[in-house]
């Protein structure tokens, strides 16, 4: 996949896209990373990319030229791609669009500063993505999360392919809980059956917990879950105790 940023802060992206399993997918050729620099589409002394804002109103706003310049130039070479923005006005992010957005081929995004954009150059996104009810001081953060998510359900991405399967969100609970050595740390034993060999036990006790983590924890998630009358009705159980 090829996922490029235009920002004006490239070097932002520098650190996180060469550690761990982002660095790991570029290395193995599974992600092609290229943030640009959109000063490099302006034409003035200052390389500036904000202006003020018609019929006033504090602070500054990214405007249109470099913007349409530096899409126009990207998008002329190369497979055409999906064009993301970023503002708390976009669509909330999630594991399901994680999931589709790394069935594209390749992904621009586009990553404002100061109070945001041109309402102009939205028309060049396919989609506008919000990380979440609140404000960043820029959209870099918000494009290094969604490579982040995207990146690792690539095929070779993680070490282990099933660790994607079976994660949170990917069959609409939360992870069951999990445990490592010592089985036994300042009196917190971990269940038993989880030491019993027995993967049939296990495999239903890791069912039922996620049931249970998630009907206490996220509620909300409950409704609309894949789960059997029988595991509804203990969820809904889960959920009038803990109210
Ligand atoms: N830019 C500023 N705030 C943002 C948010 N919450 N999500 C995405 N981009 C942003």
């Amino acid at each position: 996949m090829i996922v490029e940023t235009l920002s004006v802060f490239p070097e932002m992206f520098e650190q996180v896209m060469a550690t761990s399993i982002l660095g790991r997918a570029r290395k193995k050729g599974i992600l092609d990373f290229r943030a640009h620099d959109l000063r490099d589409w302006t034409h003035d002394r200052h390389r500036s990319t904000d202006d003020e804002i018609y019929g006033g109103g504090a602070g500054l706003l990214m405007c249109c030229p470099p913007i349409f310049e530096a899409i126009d130039d990207i998008t002329s070479t190369g497979p055409a791609p999906h064009v993301i923005f970023f503002t708390p006005t976009g669509q909330p992010f999630d594991q399901d669009m994680a999931l589709e957005l790394s069935g594209y081929e390749r992904l621009v995004m586009v990553c404002g500063r100061y109070e945001g954009f041109d309402e102009r150059v939205y028309t060049l996104a396919d989609r506008c993505i919000s990380l979440g009810d609140y404000v960043l001081t820029g959209g870099e953060l918000a494009a290094m999360v969604v490579t982040d998510a995207v990146v690792r359900l690539l095929p070779g991405a993680l070490g282990d392919e099933n660790s994607a399967v079976e994660e949170s969100f990917a069959e609409g609970l939360l992870e069951f809980p999990q445990y490592t050595r010592p089985a036994s740390y300042r009196g917190m034993e971990v269940p038993e059956v989880l030491l019993s060999g027995n993967h049939g036990a296990i495999a239903q006790w890791r069912r039922r917990a996620a049931i249970e983590k998630t009907a206490r924890l996220r509620p909300d998630m409950i409704d609309t879950a894949p789960l059997a009358d029988e595991e509804r009705a203990y969820a809904d159980t889960i959920r009038a105790d803990s109210d």
